[in-house]
């Protein structure tokens, strides 16, 4: 056996991350060895001027232009494998937190889910890939959840998060990487991914906020699944439009200085600010809801997505929420050379999507 072991040892397989953003297509390449995950190539390219956009911007590209852009993105970043895992945007999926009636047989809470989800799902389920997770309880005696010990509490409850794709959707999707000659192997709507990536609480909420292009996603993670879940259907391209706008600037020359400045900076007169306060307080009522319905406090904001990189925001953020604040670090789950280490740290957010995949990818390894 050990002879053989050495002899046919398995090949380090390298695992692909793609995360198709509305403003840009990013890649995470990791390779597993000795039980770490070592980061082996990464890129992004920006979709904007592969339709007539600007750098920054959400496109609305057609699935054979995104394929053309993705294609370039692997020569470009050097990409040397074909499997991967993709993210589904979360403007695409459905995710719903349900509270559904408690059964202590697995199979019959299987049967009770799976027909009270489509009271919740507006479509036919024959349309739509389906799952569901249940919520695990932290005192589930008093609610009759899982660990009553496979008693049967009738009159109690689960809370159980219901998620849903569109079959086309996936369809889409799937074209895209077959015809970029990738394989996957899953399709994970992006918040999960997010999750991977960035928070390591494992009991206590948190709300992630993922500032991206053009719009913001925002949920609470509590036992490290999604409680409530968001869109802000304003993101950092606002910014960038509202700081052109008040300077009288063409929108790249907007992105240059938005990328410069962030909140700190006295060109941009205050645009930055305003859009983030807009954002910030619809996230406010977001968690004041959870924090209401579910009586307990979040314990601090991870900021991520590439609007999460602007300067100040951190800052700015916890004279808003009074909570703790970070910005996400989703290399640091990464093994790479030190001197990469401050690069990494400053466009990681952005990359934290692909990131999250490549590592769920790895664990098929
Ligand atoms: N250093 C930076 N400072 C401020 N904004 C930045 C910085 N880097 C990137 N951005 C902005 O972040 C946005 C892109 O973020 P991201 O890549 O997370 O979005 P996306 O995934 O394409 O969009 P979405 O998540 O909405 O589909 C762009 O609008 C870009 O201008
Ligand atoms: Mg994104």
């Amino acid at each position: 056996m050990s002879f053989f072991g050495t002899l046919f040892k398995k090949k380090e397989k390298s695992v692909l991350g793609v995360d198709i953003g509305s403003s840009s297509l990013k890649v995470v390449q990791l390779r597993k060895e000795n039980g770490q995950a070592i980061l082996e190539t990464y890129g992004e390219i920006a979709l904007g001027p592969y339709g007539g956009g600007e750098i920054g911007q959400a496109m609305n590209l057609s699935a054979e232009q995104i394929t053309e852009t993705l294609k370039d993105l692997l020569r470009e970043a050097r990409v040397t494998t074909r499997s991967c895992g993709v993210s589904i945007p979360f403007a695409r999926s459905l995710l719903t937190l349900v509270s559904l009636p408690y059964r202590a047989d697995p199979k019959e809470q299987r049967t009770v889910i799976e027909f009270e989800a489509r009271k919740y799902i507006p479509v036919p389920m024959s349309e739509v890939q389906f799952d569901w997770f249940i919520v695990p309880q932290a005192n589930p005696t008093q609610s009759g959840g899982k660990s009553a010990k496979g008693k049967a509490d009738p009159g109690g409850k689960v809370e159980v998060l219901l998620v849903a794709v569109h079959n086309d959707e996936l369809s889409l999707l799937q074209k895209v990487i077959t015809d970029a000659n990738l394989s996957a192997s899953f399709y994970e709507i992006e918040i999960f991914s997010t999750i991977r990536a960035t928070v390591d609480e494992p009991i206590k909420p948190v709300m992630v906020l993922d500032v991206g292009a053009a719009s913001t996603k925002t949920y609470v993670i509590e036992h490290g699944v999604v409680a409530l879940s968001h869109s802000i259907s304003i993101g950092s391209q606002d910014i960038t439009r509202a700081i052109a706008v008040s300077g009288n600037l063409s929108i790249a020359r907007a992105e240059i200085l938005k990328k410069e400045e962030g909140l700190g900076g006295a060109d941009t007169l205050g645009s930055p600010e305003l859009v983030f306060s807009r954002i910030f307080s619809e996230a406010r009522r977001v968690l004041i809801q959870y924090e209401t319905e579910h009586k307990k406090s979040v314990t601090s904001i991870i900021l991520t997505g590439g609007g999460g990189v602007t300067k100040e925001l951190g800052t700015y953020a916890k004279s808003i929420f009074s909570i703790d604040v970070r910005v996400a670090d989703p290399f640091a789950k990464t093994s790479a050379p030190a001197f990469m280490r401050s690069v990494l740290e400053g466009i990681g957010p952005e990359f934290a999507v692909a990131v999250g995949l490549a590592l769920r990818k790895l664990e098929e390894v």
